[in-house]
């Protein structure tokens, strides 16, 4: 189930140059590169001919060389030569181009109409690229389904769990949630008073027990922010230190997400120290407890669809289940406007 007509991260700008990188979004094969003047654009990847994938080609100044038999594209998608008989270009010999945008450090692709594609829709992450700030990020392919990952993102909770190595807390559960829907946006805010800090900060932020908060909200269709915050307890939020993180995910196919997220912060944003034990943070937590328990449950669940499971829900839910049930409403509705769809949908 994907929503078609939106705006998806499809890499991290300092990712995509002038070596092309094939990648699968709902389902379709694309290739991205940069053109000589720097502009990243997006193509099919999959030549009309014999379908070989044109990533594996090489480019021609901005036009890609096909590998098998040297058709070339642009960078609209034309075939702009035919090295064959009479030089002919076959009318069939075109490749769907997609609109893309770079901003804030990523590069975000349309996968629906084009004619829709409006860029102000693209949600603002303007604190990855304020250099004032200190970020590191990275990228995890995921080998499950992307609703899956909100869920474990609008359920901070398993954090006393799932990554009770690096929480050093037990009072994750004592705590105050609560969810809120403002548009189709779900905002998820657990408040946790006077516990010890988490590992990641540790001693810099305070010491001895602080008040915290996390607070992240989901975008449609997979798009989060994370605000974690601690303060001496008892003291104003304004009073202590703060991240914001970037949650990012992109379905690849039914049964996999590509994962971009980073972690930005307004202290000691210069130092290598801070930077490596964030890094340690996403290495451990992200990569190496996360990714196995999500991918997990996928092979556990056998399906994408979580409801006909008959999951039991539990109140920390609740946030996850409606940024669901928006989706799900998006999606139909779109699904609704474009009656073709579904049937297309169904045959992929
Ligand atoms: S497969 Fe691309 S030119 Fe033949
Ligand atoms: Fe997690």
């Amino acid at each position: 189930m994907f929503l078609r007509n939106t705006w998806y991260v499809a890499a991290w700008a300092k990712d995509v140059g002038r070596e092309m990188t094939g990648r699968v979004y709902l389902n379709e094969p694309v290739v991205l590169y940069r053109k000589e003047n720097g502009i990243a654009v997006a193509v099919s990847d999959r030549c009309p001919h014999r379908f070989a994938p044109l990533h594996m080609g090489q480019l021609k100044g901005d036009a890609i060389e096909c590998p098998y038999h040297g058709l070339r594209f642009d960078d609209a998608g034309s075939c702009v030569l035919n090295p064959h008989g009479d030089g002919k270009i076959p009318s069939g010999a075109r490749l769907r181009s997609y609109p893309l945008v770079e901003r804030h450090s990523l590069i975000w692709i349309w996968m629906g109409d084009a004619a829709k594609a409006d860029a102000s829709l693209i949600p603002d992450y303007g604190f990855l690229s304020d250099d004032t700030r200190g970020t590191v990020g990275g990228y995890l392919a995921i080998e499950a389904n992307y609703e899956l990952l909100t869920d474990n993102l609008m359920d901070l909770s398993h954090g006393q769990f799932l990554h009770a190595s690096f929480m050093q807390t037990n009072d994750f559960v004592n705590g105050k949630h609560e969810v809120l829907q403002v548009g189709t946006t779900v905002h998820s805010n657990q408040w946790v008073p006077n516990g010890s800090p988490q590992a990641a900060y540790g001693s810099d932020l305070a010491t001895g027990n602080v008040d915290q908060w996390w607070d992240i909200r989901w975008m449609p269709p997979s798009v989060m922010v994370l605000e974690v915050g601690m303060t001496p307890v008892g003291q104003p939020r304004d009073a202590g230190k703060r991240t914001l993180s970037a949650h990012l995910l992109t379905p690849e196919t039914e049964t996999s997400t590509h994962y971009h997220f980073a972690n930005s912060r307004d202290f000691r944003t210069k130092d290598p120290e801070m930077d490596e034990r964030i890094r340690a943070w996403q290495r451990g937590g992200f990569a190496g407890q996360d990714k196995p328990m999500i991918e997990a449950i996928q092979k556990m669940m056998g399906t994408t669809d979580l409801m006909s499971l008959r999951p039991v829900l539990l109140p920390v839910d609740s946030a996850a289940v409606r940024a669901r049930r928006i989706l799900a409403g998006l999606v139909e509705a779109e699904n609704a406007r474009e009656p073709g769809r579904k049937a297309e949908a169904a045959v992929a």
